[in-house]
């Protein structure tokens, strides 16, 4: 019995060396510590020997099955610490985060809202119309007659004899002067359509702000010098400008205004960014406010263009490919 002992204790120590994970450990507690296994067997011998060997074998068998269980939990403690760094080493703390996106204002958006801070600074308030907008607000009302030769100027998309996309910002000053006694003083932002052909500088929509202001004494040069404080603070103090005597159908004078585009290493030219002028007689006529009482002035610009001038982009399209490469630089 004593060899027996001596043996199994010779076998386990071998067995338990060649243990490297959790379940050859499982295997070896199940052969030699479960309750059929070889230690527990011996116990069951035990009961079988005379009271004399029992003194001895007793205190050996305890003392093997004291140490088989010290030995397995000492074991089991570090397989288990071990599993566990290898699965913290799996997780890799030295790659980098994954970065949030966060979205930002489309380039347009920005400027429409630089635009709009401006006017605001000057006393403007700001006003919507519809996009959807019927042939008399969009042209006759602002003194296109059918037929008239100036509608060429701008191609338009029809819904149908009556309604249309509009053209350009213009019909919202009349439906701001029906609903609304003078003094006004307000500009009016938003989307555009026009039949065009695509290419570097024409779009089918596009975006404009339209400007208005009605009193009773109301003067060119104040014209003049709002669009010139404008120009100052959207582009910076020493942007170049000219006035241009021009034609529109709403107002009369009429001039557009131009500003210097100097591209680095390539010739400079003038760009035009707006319309502008005195409102025409007629079309306060056409919205029931008397021309003998009231003056106003008139602009009207376009913010791709403007936009364009200011951050030195070429290609009107770029700015409705949505292509988040250049996007970003914004
Ligand atoms: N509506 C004109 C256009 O789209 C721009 C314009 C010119 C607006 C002169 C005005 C203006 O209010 O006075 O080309």
């Amino acid at each position: 019995m004593i060899d027996k002992i001596s043996d199994t204790r010779k076998i386990f120590d071998e067995d338990i060396s060649k243990v490297n994970n959790l379940q050859a450990l499982e295997e070896l507690r199940i052969k030699y510590l479960s309750r059929k296994g070889i230690i527990p067997q011996l116990f069951d011998l035990f009961k079988e020997i005379s009271k004399e060997e029992k003194k001895i074998v007793g205190k050996e068998l305890n003392e093997l099955k004291n140490y088989a269980q010290q030995k397995y939990d000492e074991l089991k403690s570090k397989l288990e610490a071990e599993e566990k760094t290898k699965k913290e080493l799996s997780l890799d703390v030295t790659l980098p985060g994954r970065i949030k996106t966060i979205g930002s204002k489309h380039l347009i958006t920005q400027t429409l809202d630089e635009i709009k801070n401006i006017f605001k600074g000057l006393g403007f308030s700001v006003y919507e119309g519809p996009e959807l907008e019927s042939d008399y607000n969009n042209f006759e009302a602002l003194n296109f007659p059918a037929d008239h030769p100036a509608r060429d100027m701008q191609d338009t998309f029809f819904i149908n004899q009556n309604f249309l996309l509009r053209t350009h910002t213009s019909p919202v000053q009349i439906r701001l002067m029906k609903s609304k006694k003078p003094p006004i003083r307000a500009i009016m932002p938003g989307k555009v359509y026009r039949n065009e052909v695509i290419s570097a500088k024409s779009y089918c929509l596009f975006h404009q702000v339209e400007g208005l202001y009605v009193d009773k004494d109301v003067t060119f040069a104040e014209l003049k010098g709002t669009l010139i404080a404008f120009l100052k603070q959207f582009f910076g103090d020493d942007v170049k400008y000219r006035f241009r005597a021009s034609f529109f159908p709403f107002t009369e004078p009429s001039a557009e205004m131009d500003v210097w585009w100097q591209p680095k290493g390539k010739e400079g030219r003038w760009l035009e960014v707006l319309g502008c002028g005195m409102v025409d007689p007629n079309v306060l006529i056409n919205v029931g406010i008397d021309p003998e009482e009231y003056v106003g002035y008139a602009f009207g610009m376009g913010i791709e263009r403007t936009a364009m001038r200011k951050y030195g982009i070429d290609d009107i399209r770029i700015l409705f490919d949505s292509d988040v490469r250049f996007l970003r630089q914004f």
